[in-house]
């Protein structure tokens, strides 16, 4: 007899009850867990709630703007934060997974508790805690989560020593998604595929440069946007694409080129505990490889990825 209805109406009430005129901080991720925490929050006490989306860069090309602008649209109260440079600068040189997870953690961190402290009053850190986070304690799942696997780094940033508040620490993935369906949140933010915290950084082989990410934002929208398309995009789990750190021989014309390989990943699961390779169709994976070879310069190959998880993972990284 759970209902998304009757989960925003106790929970508003409740939040304003437990919050009264305090003032919230929470960031925004672009993702459903922090997009329906925030209109929750927002339902109860407006434009108490701060909220911040931070570009560290890596997002997928124009993510932050497109999606500021929705978080705009729908009257919260948001600070974007253009962090782009922080962020390369901390990645510079990196081509460990791990070293490029911590060195994005600890940035976002930086700037986080930096945007936090400009929030005169502050008592409160709102977070898109759901209840499988809470019982996998292992999760490596999103900011509020990298906040945690970073805390102990040079002891905690002041923001962690806020009051937290988590309204959807009791819901699943699905619920969570009802919730915001309820609330309003469109269809562009609710659907949409995970994308981990640290984002390109994790999907280009090696170091990353600003020319690096630049380049597999193109090749990811392409995918992403004939994935759409084709209606394929809702029938996968998660999709995206990976700059591998080899070159490899093209010709074009008379020209012989010697450029960038590109793997695109595609994946049917459940939870990303498991994973299928989508068996996209051939007709598709032809036609957008002619695309990206044609309309990304610097990519003259594009593989498919056949792997499934477990042995291999979603990611490459
Ligand atoms: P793997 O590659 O482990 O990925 O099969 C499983 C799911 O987790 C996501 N993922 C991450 N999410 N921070 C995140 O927020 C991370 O460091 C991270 N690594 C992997 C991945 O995109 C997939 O959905």
């Amino acid at each position: 007899d759970w209902t998304a209805e009757s989960f925003v109406e106790t929970t508003v009430a409740q939040l304003k009850q437990k919050l009264g005129d305090d003032k919230v901080v929470l960031g925004l991720s672009g993702g459903v867990d922090s997009s329906v925490a925030a209109m929750l929050i927002h339902q109860a006490i407006g434009k108490n709630l701060y909220c911040i989306f931070v570009d560290n860069g890596v997002l997928r090309k124009n993510e932050f703007e497109d999606v500021l602008e929705s978080y705009r649209t729908l009257g919260l109260n948001v600070k974007g934060v253009d962090a782009k440079d922080r962020f390369y600068t901390a990645l510079t040189g990196l081509s460990d997974p791990e070293a490029k997870r911590k060195a994005i953690g600890k940035t976002f961190i930086d700037v986080f508790d930096h945007e936090a402290h400009l929030i005169e009053g502050v008592s409160w850190l709102g977070q898109g805690t759901i209840y499988p986070d809470v019982i996998e304690s292992v999760s490596v799942k999103g900011p509020s989560a990298t906040i945690k696997s970073h805390h102990n780094v040079g002891g905690l940033p002041d923001f962690m020593k806020l009051k937290v508040v988590e309204p959807l620490n009791t819901l699943f993935k699905d619920e969570v998604r009802a919730v915001g369906r309820t609330l309003g949140l469109p269809e562009a933010i609710l659907g949409r595929h995970p994308f981990p915290g640290p984002g390109l950084a994790i999907r280009i082989l090696g170091d990353i440069t600003p020319e690096k990410v630049q380049i597999l934002q193109q090749v990811d929208a392409l995918f992403i946007e004939g994935l759409k398309r084709e209606g394929l995009y809702d029938k996968v789990w998660q999709a995206g694409a990976m700059l591998l750190p080899v070159q490899s021989v093209g010709v074009m014309g008379d020209e012989r080129t010697y450029e960038r390989v590109v793997a695109l990943r595609a994946v049917t699961s459940v939870d990303g505990m498991t994973a299928d390779w989508a068996h996209l169709p051939y007709e598709f994976l032809a036609n957008i490889s002619n695309e990206i070879i044609n309309r990304v310069k610097g990519v003259n190959r594009v593989v498919y990825d056949i792997s499934s998880k477990p042995p291999a993972t979603i990611e490459w990284e």
